[in-house]
């Protein structure tokens, strides 16, 4: 890793000021990404440029459809890019070859999903010493078992996903994204499949990975409770960024996320030029 960062950096070369400050856990550049090609093309990110400073927790928010996973995915070297620059953790992403790629995301990246991912025929223990053997290495019992009982789960090692509530599973997929004590943890929607109190479980520990070991996270969710677990909100809309909230509270939020709605775009849009929006209630009913 140490060679890569240097290399990202040019070594004792004189260069420009660099593009991402050393705080930045994650910096993106103007990111656009693009699936498909010609007249199935969809710009799916579109010049997102982004700092996520180390040991803080960020949410990411906007409507479905919005570039949220792409903007995780690109962040977390699962995908590439068609423009711009992501670094992490200081280190270039273009610059890596598929193989440094693979490596980074097993050591420095860890993931967690909505849908937990868990490999059923394990045990969570040995869920959780997947990505240590992936990374070629013989996971002590000690270090998993020390990882589960952070995540609030000692004694359960021994029990498979199945036998695990959908909270406990998430638990275990989180120790899994923690092992390697990666540098970022993302997570995509990791409270979606969860009730609500399972999830404020779920935000806790999270917010406690961040304030007492100084984790870096950044969690996409649609709910704005789970936002506010954050110490910032960035909003995306059509794949471009869409401001941010510090200190985010739920009511504010929910207030900024309603105005991002396409719907609410489209009822202005239509409104006559120099009136007041009608046809709208207080409550944001439509009267017919
Ligand atoms: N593999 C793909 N191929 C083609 N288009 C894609 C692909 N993945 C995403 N898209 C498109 O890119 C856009 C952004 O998708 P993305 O999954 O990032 O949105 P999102 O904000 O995560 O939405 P949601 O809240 O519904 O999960 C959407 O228009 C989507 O249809
Ligand atoms: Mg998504």
């Amino acid at each position: 890793m140490e060679k890569l960062e240097q290399r990202a950096r040019g070594g004792d070369e004189v260069l420009p000021a660099p593009s991402a400050p050393d705080s930045s856990a994650v910096a993106l550049r103007d990111v656009r990404k693009v699936y498909g090609r010609r007249a199935a093309a969809v710009t799916a990110l579109d010049g997102v440029t982004l700092d996520i400073d180390r040991g803080t927790f960020v949410a990411v928010m906007g409507p479905s459809g919005s570039g949220k996973s792409t903007l995780l995915q690109c962040a977390a070297g699962l995908d590439r890019p068609s423009a711009g620059e992501v670094f992490l953790d200081g280190v270039d992403l273009r610059r890596l070859s598929e193989n440094e790629l693979t490596m980074l995301r097993r050591e420095r990246i860890g993931f967690v999903f909505q849908s937990f991912n868990l490999v059923p025929a394990l045990s969570a223990e040995l869920n959780v010493a997947l990505p240590l053997r992936l990374a070629g290495r013989r996971p002590r019992r000690r270090e998993v078992r020390d990882v589960l009982a952070a995540v609030g789960l000692a004694g359960r090692g021994r029990h498979r996903p199945a036998e695990l509530s959908g909270g406990q599973q998430q638990r275990v997929a989180i120790a899994r994204a923690l092992v390697t004590r990666p540098a970022v943890l993302f997570a995509d929607e990791p409270t979606g499949a969860l009730d609500t109190r399972t999830g404020r479980d779920v935000l806790t520990l999270l917010r406690e990975l961040v304030d007492v070991d100084g984790q870096t996270i950044v969690m996409v969710t649609h709910d704005p409770v789970a936002a506010s677990y954050a110490d910032r909100v960035a909003f995306l809309v059509d794949g471009r960024a869409a401001g941010e909230l510090l200190d985010p509270d739920p009511a504010t939020v929910a207030a900024r996320l309603a105005g991002l709605e396409p719907d609410r775009h489209e009822a202005d849009r239509h409104e006559p030029d120099g009136h007041e929006p009608v046809g709208l209630e207080p409550g944001g009913e439509k009267l017919r």
